[in-house]
């Protein structure tokens, strides 16, 4: 008896290994493991066999038995986690494509304005879309009566909330809350009533930059713009200051640099001037120093303000700037 369970256990042992499916799985246990399988016939034999002999057979046997039931659970345990396996690998199947994004082109362009300010010693500061008249326009030293006030240029919330029509107000924002010296850029988002085409936006962004400090000239507005100007647009550019009226800086001015599609010679891009205006700029008005609690007998200071969107258009040669704000990607893929 001792030499069939040894064969018995040689053939379970043979035979799972053939095992490949859960049917024959479920043979293996009809052959084995039931009651009335092999192993089950060995014990009821077991009644037979002389007193003496019985403590090892019926040893082995508990041994056969649990050896065999591992060997099943094990398979079982094969078989149910592996997923059926395909019938075949069409190996001629494209693979698939994942989609990469990018930075959009606008926030490519005002990271790199932000860098070069940033190099130049200019801190970032931020303020609020939703203003009040007070930021945006009163303590800017804009008169009541001026033409931006009206309905038709401004986004007004409520009679004393609008959205800001440009980030100058951040300049105010920045000089409550810091002492000179003050140096920061402060870009943002800004908005206007306007009719939307493929030259104007009612919504776009600007890059605002001031400094107030004792002793600030406008020979240093100058450098600071024209070393911008140099690292953002090219070594080469020329460029000229050309006066300008804004009601927060006195004097005031635009900074022009010389078309770099067509380097000066005129093209569609300049309106075939050979420049491009690409700022506004001036010296901070004294009254808006004092609307601050800065003394403009002691510090002066200068400001600049850019477009953003205009700055990319131009840049890339976009001559919609609706394009930037549809997001299509067949668009935006090419940044
Ligand atoms: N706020 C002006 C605008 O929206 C731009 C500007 C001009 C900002 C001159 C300035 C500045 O700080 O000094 O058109």
């Amino acid at each position: 008896m001792l030499d069939q369970i040894t064969t018995l256990r040689q053939n379970a042992e043979a035979e799972i290994a053939a095992v490949d499916s859960l049917a024959a799985l479920e043979a293996y246990r009809v052959k084995y493991l039931v009651r009335k399988g092999a192993i089950a016939e060995l014990f009821d034999r077991l009644r037979g066999v002389p007193v003496s002999e019985k403590p090892a057979l019926g040893n082995a046997l508990n041994q056969l038995r649990a050896r065999v039931q591992e060997l099943y659970d094990e398979r079982n345990a094969e078989l149910t986690k592996k997923p059926a396996p395909p019938a075949e690998i069409d190996l001629t199947l494209p693979g698939r494509r994942t989609f990469q994004g990018s930075r959009h082109p606008l926030m490519q362009t005002l990271d790199e304005m932000k860098s070069i300010f940033v190099r130049m010693g200019f801190g970032v500061a931020d303020g609020p879309e939703l203003e009040d008249d007070y930021h945006n326009f009163e303590a800017l030293n804009f008169p009541p009566d001026h033409p931006a006030r009206d309905m038709q240029d401004t986004f007004f919330i409520s009679k004393e909330a609008l959205l800001r029509t440009h980030t100058s107000p951040v300049q105010i924002r920045v000089m409550k809350e810091h002492r000179p010296p003050i140096r920061a850029i402060m870009p943002g988002r800004v908005f206007r009533n306007e009719a939307v085409s493929a030259r104007s936006l009612a919504s776009f962004y600007q890059l605002e930059g001031l400094s107030v400090d004792r002793g600030v000239s406008f020979g240093e507005l100058k450098g600071t713009l024209v070393a911008f100007a140099r690292q953002f647009y090219g070594r080469d550019i020329k460029y000229r200051f050309v006066p300008s009226f804004f009601p927060f800086t006195e004097p005031s001015a635009e900074m022009y640099i010389t078309c770099f599609l067509c380097k000066g010679k005129g093209c569609r891009m300049c309106k075939h001037t050979g420049w491009l205006e690409v700022l506004g700029c001036g010296m901070v008005d004294p009254n808006v120093l004092r609307n601050v609690g800065i003394d403009p007998e002691v510090f002066s200071g200068y400001a600049f303000g850019m477009g953003i969107d205009r700055t990319a258009a131009l840049r890339y040669g976009v001559d919609d700037l609706r394009l930037f704000y549809e997001n299509d990607v067949r668009f935006l893929k090419q940044f």
